[in-house]
């Protein structure tokens, strides 16, 4: 098994991202995500992106330096940072959803980090991660 490592950031957009921006935007990033094995999920509401993604250390690093770079959005804040035991969203190159503004926040402004988490228990036990599940689990999929 090769190690999994997640990050989750939220940032602000740019510009207001309408439907179609939002498409060009994820068109790139499944094929990117696609060559570098990279999966994971795209939340926008109202001017505010919150992303997780996961993949292996050395693709997950040039993602990471991909999406820091983009002028797209500004003020990047990393909620989460580190090795998981299984990937969450093993079938999307890059899913995306946008939830309720308040929806949002609740996600993003939970605690991501485990503190003293011992190894199998990683992430697991994020409230910011179990929301986010929740929360995927309830909506119907999107293409
Ligand atoms: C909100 C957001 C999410 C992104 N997600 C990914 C991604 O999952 N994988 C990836 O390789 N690049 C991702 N990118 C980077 C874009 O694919 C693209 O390389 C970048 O936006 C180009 O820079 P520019 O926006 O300054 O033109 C993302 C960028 C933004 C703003």
């Amino acid at each position: 098994m090769h190690p999994i490592n997640a990050i989750v950031y939220v940032s602000a957009s740019v510009l207001p991202m309408s439907d179609g921006m939002l498409e060009a935007l994820l068109v790139e990033a499944r094929q990117l995500n696609l060559e570098s094995g990279v999966t994971g999920a795209l939340i926008y509401s109202d001017g505010i992106f919150m992303q997780y993604f996961e993949g292996e250390p050395e693709p997950m690093e040039h993602t990471y330096e991909r999406i820091r770079k983009s002028r797209k959005h500004t003020r990047i804040v990393e909620l989460m940072n580190g090795p998981i035991d299984v990937r969450e969203f093993p079938d999307w190159q890059m899913a995306l959803a946008q939830p309720s503004h308040s929806e949002l926040l609740a996600i993003s402004t939970a605690n991501w980090v485990v503190q003293g988490a011992r190894s199998g228990a990683r992430g697991r036990g994020s409230v910011g991660l179990t929301l986010l599940r929740d929360f995927w689990r309830r909506r119907a999929p999107a293409a």
